[in-house]
């Protein structure tokens, strides 16, 4: 066990707002790997008396400063394990990903969708910045009054962990900032270097340790480190490329911005280039190309992103992603090795995938040993429709295959080398029935998946679902990952999601039970059922992310949570369109993103009765929270329904419409007895006269903008 120093302390009463900032801050981080020293590693750092000294003062400074209490605050957490080991910290501005471009064209595209979306001619000038996608993990750093703060992983991109203490470690992070604003969020990737990464695999090999796949692997794993002095020891480098939350604009462009970041001693890339448009974007992606060999660290592909800040800002954002910029991915690595068997797996929809076990190949420094065969036809090389795939050779076991690997995605089977193939070679046949259940399995007409029958019955599909159903972007319970749910579905402890809830009361007594298992003791058992307490209140979306439904993904989920709010109106509004026409099917339809396959597999979902009893069954346990919306406080059109009619002429239609909705409004294609507000350019027809008619608001373009202004 450490000693900790006692620093001299200041009286609280005397702290400035910033002190006490800071010292929060800092407590936080020290509870937190304190709390995760205790619990998860059961290798305390401070003792009991150290401890109580900390929150105590914690205590103090937020009685002192109430408006300064951290979203992570220690007295939030009295008692309850930090499961994971880091606290949570809730992003001010999301971290989002990127779309990804991989041909010449889609760069191209890229630049005519923004003119489009912002309906610039195809000749005004319109800049880029063009800079390498550092393949490390992305982390956001806090800095108030120039003091570093926080610093928080991605996580999901709505809440990361808390790695303050960790990134603190970090030579090319500044604890420091002069002339910063305020408050500033530089965001930004940690990587290692290649000379670095092999020396630590050296080391990690000599002493026994684990050897890491890759630089990215290694950085994330030294990064997310209990215990900061290791990461310490890990030669961690910082690039920052962003921002989110800032007190005042750091310039009006992107490199002006990136520019000023410099300036505060962050390290920013040297490859970092300004393009007047696609040509000089793809010749900056060659010659980054060029270099990739000899840069001493992975990239996967340069990012392009609109120069002009305010544009940054019209564009806005999908769902998960930015408008305003996109990542040109390098081309895929490639190995050729033998394909020693093909196994089936069941998914949780029951789909039948065909995966490949290979003998192990290094493909772009990582080994492969497994990779995906997608489905059927693709291991005949014929598809559906009788198109050939790959010049219409089939794959065998025993052949020459050749795999392929792009970033993080699951390794695959380009193609294979038939002229090598022995005499007693023989076709894959793929199996009718489920190699789990033995359920018939059958193929839709269109539909190029084999699917398992079996439903609920089918262990495969029942653990498939609850492995999702705990997964990060559903309900996220810590502790309860794949292996566990394994172990529990095979001893019969858990069959469906809801069966999580109930673990305590039938399981939980004592925890004798739990605690006499395999890799289970006393803090884990209590930190399991404090983490499955802590999600019984969960937000729709998640919710219905983590039912699993067919087509209904993470993206559409927040759509469909966003439309109907709380739970209770959405089981109306589904069980109302179960017949797939009338009103509410219609209102389903008209979400923004929304097509017939996915609103009838949503409302099939709920149709089927024992999948419905199993959802009800859930349900019962949770306590569904109302979907947080963007916050439209202050909105004057928040939750109206309005219709764009006629020619707009400051901005195009997809525009006005996306922000609109990012103002809370609801944007209908007709006018009906629904709308609230009818906005009419030149040219207004049929709609305008029926607004009339109904008497409802109806407003010009300028109107509008008006009614919007400085929202
Ligand atoms: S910009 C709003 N620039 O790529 C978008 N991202 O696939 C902010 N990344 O999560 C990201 N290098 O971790 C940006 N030069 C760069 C990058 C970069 C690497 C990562 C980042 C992000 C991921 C998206």
């Amino acid at each position: 066990m450490t000693q900790t120093t006692e620093s001299a302390e200041l009286d609280v009463k005397n702290l400035t707002r910033q002190q006490a900032s800071a010292e929060l801050a800092d407590l936080a981080d020290r509870l937190s790997q304190a709390n995760a020293a205790y619990h998860t590693d059961d290798a305390p750092v401070i003792d009991d008396a150290e401890y109580d000294r900390l929150k105590r003062r914690n205590a103090a400074i937020e009685d002192a400063f109430p408006e300064l209490k951290r979203s992570d605050s220690p007295s939030d957490q009295v008692g309850a394990p930090v499961a994971s080991g880091f606290g949570k910290i809730s992003h001010s501005v999301a971290m989002l990903s990127l779309a990804n471009a991989f041909e010449d064209a889609d760069v191209a595209e890229f630049d005519t969708s923004i003119r489009k979306y912002l309906g610039l001619a195809a000749d005004a000038p319109l800049a880029y910045t063009a800079e390498p996608k550092i393949d490390g993990l992305s982390l956001s750093l806090r800095y108030e009054n120039g003091v570093l703060v926080q610093a928080a992983t991605r996580g999901d991109g709505a809440v990361g962990e808390n790695v303050t203490a960790n990134a603190r470690t970090i030579s090319d992070i500044p604890q420091t900032l002069t002339n910063a604003p305020e408050v500033l969020e530089v965001r930004g990737e940690v990587y290692m270097s290649h000379d670095d990464f092999a020396a630590l695999n050296e080391a990690q090999q000599a002493r026994g340790g684990k050897l890491f796949a890759n630089p990215r692997n290694a950085a994330a794993g030294s990064l997310r480190q209990l215990d900061a002095e290791i990461t310490r020891a890990r030669p961690l480098r910082f690039f920052a490329y962003a921002w989110g939350s800032l007190s005042a604009p750091l310039d009006s462009t992107q490199m002006g911005a990136i520019e000023a970041l410099g300036r505060f001693g962050f390290s920013i890339n040297p490859l970092t280039a300004l393009c007047d448009g696609p040509d000089a974007m793809i010749a900056h992606y060659r010659k980054i190309e060029s270099q990739r060999p000899d840069l001493g660290y992975d990239i996967d592909g340069v990012v392009y992103k609109v120069n002009n800040l305010e544009l940054q800002k019209r564009l806005g954002f999908r769902s998960t992603t930015p408008r305003w910029a996109t990542a040109h991915k390098f081309p895929a690595e490639l190995a050729w090795t033998t394909l020693e068997g093909i196994d089936i797996q069941v998914g949780r929809t029951g789909a039948l995938s065909p995966v490949a076990r290979l003998s192990p190949v290094t493909v772009g420094g990582v080994v492969v040993s497994n990779a995906t065969l997608h489905n059927e036809d693709y291991i005949t090389g014929l598809d559906s429709k009788g198109t050939e795939i790959r010049g219409g050779k089939d794959i065998r076991v025993g052949d020459l295959v050749q795999v392929y690997r792009a970033g993080d995605v699951i390794p695959k089977i380009a193609d294979v080398d038939i002229s090598k193939r022995g005499d007693d070679s023989v076709p894959f046949v793929f199996p009718d029935t489920c190699p789990r259940c033995n359920s018939a399995a059958v193929r839709e007409p269109g539909d190029a998946v084999r699917r398992c029958t079996g439903g609920l019955i089918c262990p495969a599909q029942a653990v498939e679902k609850l492995k999702h159903f705990v997964s990060r972007g559903a309900f996220d319970i810590d502790g309860l990952g794949a292996k566990q749910v394994e172990q529990f579905y095979a001893d019969g402890w858990i069959a469906e999601p809801a069966d999580i809830f109930t673990l305590q009361d039938r399981y939980g007594s004592g925890l004798q039970q739990l605690k006499n298992r395999e890799g289970w003791g006393e803090k884990s058992a209590a930190g399991l059922f404090a983490a499955i307490e802590d999600k019984r209140t969960i937000p729709l979306d998640r919710l219905l992310f983590g039912l699993g439904i067919r087509h209904v993904g993470d993206a559409a989920s927040s759509m469909i949570a966003l439309h109907y709010g709380t739970w209770e109106a959405l089981a109306r509004g589904v069980d109302a369109a179960r017949e797939q026409s009338g009103e509410a099917w219609d209102d389903l339809l008209a979400i923004d993103g929304m097509g017939a396959v996915m609103a009838g597999s949503f409302v099939g979902a709920f149709a089927q009765k024992a999948e419905r009893a199993s959802i009800d069954r859930l349900v019962a346990q949770l306590d569904v929270q109302e979907v947080k919306r963007a916050d439209t406080s202050g909105s004057p059109v928040a939750g109206k329904t309005v219709v764009f009619t006629g020619t707009l002429e400051k901005m195009t239609r997809a525009e006005a419409k996306a922000r609109a909705e990012r103002l809370g409004a609801k944007v209908s294609g007709s006018v009906s007895a629904k709308t609230d507000i009818l906005i009419a350019g030149p040219g207004a027809g049929s709609k305008a006269k029926k607004a009339a008619e109904l008497e409802i608001t109806t407003l010009d373009e300028d109107g509008w903008l008006a009614l919007i202004e400085g929202l």
